[in-house]
């Protein structure tokens, strides 16, 4: 009984311990996507779109003001930043396709894409 209350201990710690392990990297993600979105040299996101509910030092006009993303699916998203003409079946965009033309890595817009979940 004893051993078995304690194993029950020790998986219920594991499990604690591990979903703050995910919960952490997930809140690196989002962070590193902020900085991407928000510098001139990565992805220069600002340049274009304001975001709904935050603030940045300045923001560009030539996009749409993003809103609601948290509802996008994952893969829409990624799709979007990858390529947003083959995203869209559009053939002229201001936005550049970040992924086609090698811009961001795939790691750099899985970034991204986590940062543009957290938009309401
Ligand atoms: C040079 C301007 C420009 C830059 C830089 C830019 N975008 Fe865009 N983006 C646009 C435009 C314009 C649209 C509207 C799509 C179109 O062209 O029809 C758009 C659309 C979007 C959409 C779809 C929004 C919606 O409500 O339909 C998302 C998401 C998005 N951009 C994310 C990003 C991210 C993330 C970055 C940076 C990695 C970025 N954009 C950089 C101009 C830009």
């Amino acid at each position: 009984m004893k051993i078995a209350r304690n194993l029950l201990m020790v998986l219920t710690i594991s499990l604690f311990v591990s979903t703050a392990a995910f919960a952490n990297s997930d809140a690196a993600l989002v962070k590193e996507g902020k900085h991407i979105f928000d510098t001139k040299k990565l992805g220069n996101c600002t340049a274009c779109h304001a975001v709904e509910g935050m603030t940045f030092n300045s923001v560009g006009t030539q996009g749409p003001k993003l809103k609601g993303l948290k509802y996008w699916p994952t893969k829409t998203l990624y799709n979007t930043v990858f390529d947003i003409y083959a995203a869209r079946g559009i053939k002229i965009s201001a936005m550049p396709a970040f992924g086609r033309d090698g811009w961001l890595s795939d790691q750099q817009i899985r970034a991204v894409v986590a940062f543009l979940k957290t938009i309401n």
